[in-house]
């Protein structure tokens, strides 16, 4: 109805080149939003049929010394559990018996930028954010908040895993972290993230604790969207919608726009705390939006596009 669905080599694509087309996107996160607890409860089920969240992060119990598991960034190149890697994986996940009454998840967008959600998002029971955006500055707190409840790490950390042991590194990388509290879960295990696990643990004092991503439920939540027409590699940003989905009653959504301008032809930033890059990835994060843009006009999640004070 949009005019900006086609398909190229088999796969469908979203273009979105109208600025007519852009206010069409928002209008639907303008009117008013009204939960569809039955559906909710259907989509729910769907994933922890699917994907256990408990078993989103490597523990003691599903993972063992001279496992191979699947690596997500490089399937040529399986991720091999060592003494060492294991070593360090908690005994039961994080996740058990978990269960969070509201729930915020962060996207990176500009689109947060003037957004004033910061009080929104920080009041939810548990807040989701991938990548490890900056949360110490005051100057995203009105936008952003500062509440984290489980963060992803972003894969462009490994360079840094690396040079973790120069004590300058370290020091800013843990000062950096100072206002992370929760889980943090990273990729690709190895003895160079070992020791930034370590490294934050110690200086973190239980206040936030490190975790390996269990590859299989990643796999698991990107299939059930590549079944519900997301063809390429899922987003993190949609991954962590989708373990929301599964730990929360009400999941309330920000940062998400994967567009280059607002409704109102402004530049929209391709991160709310970064210069304006909008960068080629390896995601189709616009017809992922689009299945994101579905779940609210269904009320099974709310999207926030502003907040009121
Ligand atoms: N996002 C968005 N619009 C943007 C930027 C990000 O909707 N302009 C969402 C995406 O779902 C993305 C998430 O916010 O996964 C986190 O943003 P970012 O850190 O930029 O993710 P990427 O590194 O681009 O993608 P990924 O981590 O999924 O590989």
């Amino acid at each position: 109805k949009l005019g900006i669905v086609g398909t190229a080599a088999g796969s469908t694509v979203v273009r979105i080149n109208r600025s007519k087309d852009l206010v069409e996107v928002m209008r639907a996160f303008k009117g008013t939003w009204k939960e569809n607890k039955e559906l909710s409860k259907q989509i729910r089920d769907e994933l922890a049929g699917c994907c256990d969240v408990e078993s989103s992060v490597m523990t003691k119990r599903n993972v063992k010394v001279g496992d191979q598991l699947p690596n997500v960034l490089n399937r040529k190149l399986p991720l091999k559990i060592t003494r060492d890697i294991y070593r360090v994986l908690p005994k039961e996940s994080p996740f058990r018996n978990k269960h969070y009454q509201k729930c915020a998840v962060v996207g990176n967008s500009g689109i947060l930028r003037g957004s004033r959600c910061g009080t929104s998002i920080d009041s939810a029971d548990a807040v989701f954010r991938c990548n490890l955006p900056p949360l110490q500055k005051q100057i995203y707190k009105n936008d952003a908040g500062v509440k984290s409840t489980y963060t992803t790490a972003p894969i462009s950390m490994l360079k840094l895993y690396m040079q973790m042991k120069d004590n300058s590194v370290r020091e800013k990388f843990l000062k950096d972290m100072a206002s992370y509290r929760g889980i943090l879960s990273l990729k690709k295990p190895n003895n160079y993230t070992n020791y930034m696990i370590s490294a934050i643990e110690g200086a973190m004092k239980g206040k936030l604790s490190g975790v390996y991503e269990h590859p299989h439920h990643f796999m698991c939540i990107d299939n059930y969207w590549r079944n519900r027409g997301i063809p390429r590699k899922i987003t993190s940003g949609i991954y962590i919608i989708s373990m929301a989905l599964t730990l929360c009653d009400e999941v309330h959504v920000y940062g998400f726009w994967p567009f280059s301008r607002d409704d109102k032809g402004r530049k929209v930033f391709y991160h709310y705390y970064k210069a304006p890059v909008f960068v080629k990835n390896a995601h189709n994060m616009p017809l992922e939006f689009f299945s994101i843009r579905q779940m609210h006009l269904d009320g099974v999640i709310k999207v926030h596009m502003q907040c009121s004070r």
